[in-house]
């Protein structure tokens, strides 16, 4: 199968590309359970910052299906159920948010799912929208022949629409600016391994999978241009967190004088928070450490510590890129 997606809503059903199957299987779920929607954001089936804001925004839509009339009681249950799946990336709690919103403005006349639906459509299409003009926004950043380093998975898979960090890079590529790309594996659920070789693969791109140790090597012998991730949640004075392993990346980008570039959409912007130390980062099971799959690679007993993401520090940021434009360091999102 050349084409895929990551979700798509037809027939008053949300059908996700399982993620943890990818890239060996490529498996597609089908359901109107928005319990089975929250297990699939929690077991990062689906993934992504956007992705699972569009995926929570469906839940709470296809929660009134079968559920008639106005019920704050059910509503809210719903909705605190999907804001507890994950705690990092602000775009879950911004599309309940709009939902929240959308429910409250309806009344007891109106057909409850239907409205809610629609909003979900919406914020499905908006970050279509967004992706592209990410993409546009971002290509000033390559110049030709650019090798550059990416890291978690950025594209397709992690939106609604053709990605964010890697749809910058796909619209590159096509217009020729690289020559290939280097993406870091990403311990330990190997986004990059898994996800992101798998769509550079379907669009014939250029890459080398690199362990994340990998990088700072090549960047000492000249071969790394220009680095770009993705984020989960960027503070109004740009610290930005992202998958674990992204602030190594942008330390060792600034000590060899590398510029690094975050692209997300304005919906990671979270306005409520200064800096990064109001960011809350996720922690995860120590078997995503201790095993590979259902490797044993230790001894179960150890004690792991296992952050799901990092903070990376405005300073180290060289601009980040959002559907509006390409911001330079220093960044305030209040204005
Ligand atoms: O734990 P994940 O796989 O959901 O983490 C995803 C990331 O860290 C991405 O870089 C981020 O969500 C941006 S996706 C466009």
């Amino acid at each position: 199968m050349n084409k895929f997606f990551s979700l798509k809503f037809a027939e008053d059903n949300l059908t996700f590309i399982e993620q943890t199957a990818l890239p060996l299987s490529e498996q597609y779920i089908t359901t109107d359970n928005y319990e089975r929607i929250a297990e699939a954001i929690e077991k990062l089936e689906i993934r992504g910052a956007p992705a699972i804001g569009i995926a929570a925004a469906f839940g709470i839509a296809l929660s009134f299906k079968n559920h008639n009339g106005k019920d704050d009681e059910y509503f809210y249950n719903v909705s605190n159920r999907l804001r507890r799946t994950r705690p990092t990336a602000v775009n879950l709690f911004w599309a309940l948010q709009q939902m929240e919103e959308t429910y409250k403005n309806l009344s007891s006349n109106d057909n409850i799912y239907s409205r809610l639906k629609e909003k979900a459509i919406a914020i499905h299409n908006e970050d279509i929208k967004k992706c592209d003009l990410i993409a546009k926004n971002g290509i000033s950043i390559f110049e030709r022949n650019s090798r550059v380093v990416t890291h978690c998975n950025t594209g397709k898979l992690a939106t609604g629409g053709g990605g964010t960090a890697l749809n910058v890079i796909k619209h590159a590529f096509h217009k020729g600016l690289i020559e290939h790309v280097f993406v870091d594996e990403t311990r330990p659920l190997l986004q990059g391994a898994r996800l992101t070789t798998f769509e550079l693969a379907k669009e014939s791109i250029p890459f080398y999978l690199i362990t994340d140790s990998t990088a700072a090597f090549l960047m000492q012998q000249n071969k790394i241009d220009v680095a770009i991730t993705g984020a989960d949640r960027i503070a109004t004075n740009g610290d930005s967190a992202n998958k674990i392993g992204t602030y190594n990346l942008a330390v060792i980008c600034k000590y060899h004088k590398i510029p690094f570039y975050i692209a997300a959409p304005t919906t990671t912007i979270d306005f409520n928070a200064k800096s990064g130390k109001d960011i809350p980062i996720e922690e995860r099971d120590k078997t995503e450490i201790n095993r590979i799959k259902d490797i044993k690679v230790t001894k179960s007993v150890y004690p792991v510590y296992n952050p799901s993401f990092d903070i990376i520090p405005n300073e180290l940021i060289t601009g980040i890129i959002t559907e509006d434009k390409l911001y330079n360091f220093p960044y305030n999102f209040n204005v």
